[in-house]
């Protein structure tokens, strides 16, 4: 199937390319959304950068409005295109279309085949229910121009006015059309509307689906396709896998080298698979470790997750590579004495002179020997047993400090239960963020932040037999 360029780029991406040719796509919107404009530009775009000439049917302006609108707005000389045979402006009233449009050779079957019309638009086709005709009339006069519009291979938009989300009825002409885009206004950052466009049905083609954003520039409308953020030019680095397929695909291969990445969480997800999945894939990666680990999880159950990842820590253990943070007073197999750092009775100055005096040395020591090290904070902990004020301060020594030696951070949170300014705080100090929660009977995840700017829709989190246990749809 080719598609035609809707002359907007952004649309142009949403729609994998554009409008499926030959098909009878409703544009619909409140008054002043702008359909007349994108309409226009769609022909402007045809006629002067795709060889595709176009007509423009109006039942309402004057041509002479229009070309002004136009030429004003935007700069489109639209009479200059018309005498280059390029756009025929066509004004008069809905029933005259009709009756020219299905008759053989009348001025609609004329033009086209003067100009080699490929694209139309109809502005707007909610002009014929103002005619007297019975409702069942007015759809066949829907389905006739669709069928008259395919006949003709003429790639088109029927605008049609649509007033807020008032009714949930979904118009005849929505399926009678090939597609339905839908402009709107909406309330934003309370002082501020956004206008959107989406994509509601597209016969032929895989769509964006949501909201789009878009603005009127001064070329005409200009979409921004949602989930598009700046991007960061990464340096080339490694990249360690998440071992979450879907998750490393959006990802561009994982979690860079010495990057800090938060996983964001609220209570009723279940994030284990998400962080075991990270950490035995660090390991594999021959990283050596710290755990700061909860109130819920000990120094056995991490060493169990693991192993059900297929990975042991044996070796890292005999080594002195394994790190664990203890700040709960709970016993622990005595194999594990020399990983566990006991902090459980040091107040926040002596917490801190004892990572620097402890941890600190081992880690630089090993570094220069080119060992590379994976660190996994369970902020809540620090969160809940010291404090707010210290999760801020703690986490940008770290994050600063991990970034110095390359040290590559997971640290688990949840943003929903911290003000709103260390959950920000957090956020920005981060070079990625992975959400997940539970809305009804699902559980999704989403990267809302990454180091490469990409940013993802939100996915179904599936349980699986298989390794990594999750799979995200
Ligand atoms: N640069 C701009 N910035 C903001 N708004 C703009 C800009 N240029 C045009 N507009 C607005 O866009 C709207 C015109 O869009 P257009 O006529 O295409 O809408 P429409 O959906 O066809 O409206 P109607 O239902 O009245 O025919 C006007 O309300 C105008 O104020
Ligand atoms: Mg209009």
């Amino acid at each position: 199937m080719t598609h035609t360029s809707t002359g907007i780029a952004g649309l142009d991406s949403i729609l994998q390319g554009g409008i499926p040719t030959g098909s009878a796509v409703v544009l619909e919107g409140a008054p002043g959304t702008g359909k007349t404009t994108l309409g226009v530009q769609f022909l402007y775009a045809g006629a002067t950068a795709h060889n595709e000439p176009g007509i423009y049917v109006t039942f309402e302006e004057l041509p002479d409005q229009i070309y002004a609108e136009m030429k004003n707005g935007y700069g489109w000389d639209l009479r200059a295109l018309e005498k280059e045979n390029k756009l025929r402006v066509v004004c008069l009233s809905p029933e005259t279309f009709l009756h020219q449009l299905t008759e053989p050779n009348g001025i609609i079957e004329q033009m086209i085949r003067q100009i080699g019309s490929k694209r139309m638009v109809i502005d707007s086709i909610s002009l014929f229910k103002l005619s007297d005709a019975s409702e069942k009339d007015q759809r066949k006069s829907v389905y006739l121009v669709r069928n008259v519009l395919r006949k003709f291979a003429q790639t088109s938009l029927l605008l049609q006015e649509r007033n807020g989300e008032q009714s949930g009825e979904i118009p005849f002409e929505n399926y009678v059309a090939d597609g339905v885009i839908r402009l709107a206004m909406k309330e934003h950052l309370q002082k501020y509307r956004k206008r959107t466009i989406e994509v509601l049905k597209m016969r032929g083609t895989r769509i964006v689906e949501g909201e789009h954003q878009y603005k009127f520039v001064d070329h005409g409308i200009h979409v921004v396709p949602a989930l598009s953020m700046v991007e960061d030019k990464l340096l080339p680095t490694q990249f360690t896998p998440t071992g979450i397929a879907r998750l490393d695909k959006i990802l561009q291969g994982g979690v860079p080298e010495g990057s800090t990445f938060l996983l964001d969480t609220n209570s009723k997800a279940n994030h284990k698979y998400f962080i075991a999945s990270i950490f035995a894939e660090q390991i594999k990666a021959g990283k050596n470790v710290i755990s700061l680990n909860s109130s819920l999880t000990s120094v056995t159950d991490t060493v169990n997750f693991l192993s059900l990842f297929d990975v042991s820590i044996d070796e890292l253990l005999k080594n002195n590579k394994f790190f664990v943070i203890e700040h709960y007073k709970r016993s622990y197999p005595s194999q594990y004495k020399d990983a566990v750092l006991d902090v459980s009775d040091l107040n926040n100055d002596e917490y801190k002179q004892y990572l620097r005096q402890n941890l600190l040395p081992v880690i630089t020591e090993s570094m220069g020997k080119g060992e590379r090290w994976y660190a996994y904070y369970d902020l809540n902990t620090i969160f809940s047993q010291r404090g707010a004020q210290f999760v801020t301060r703690f986490f940008a020594e770290e994050v600063a400090r991990a970034k110095a030696l390359g040290i590559t951070v997971l640290a688990l949170c949840n943003f929903a239960e911290m003000e709103p300014e260390v959950s920000s705080y957090l956020e920005r100090s981060s070079s990625g963020v992975i959400r997940t929660w539970v809305d009804g009977n699902y559980q999704f995840m989403q990267v809302t932040k990454s180091p490469n700017g990409v940013v993802s829709e939100p996915l179904i989190v599936e349980s699986s037999e298989r390794l990594p246990y999750v799979n995200l749809v």
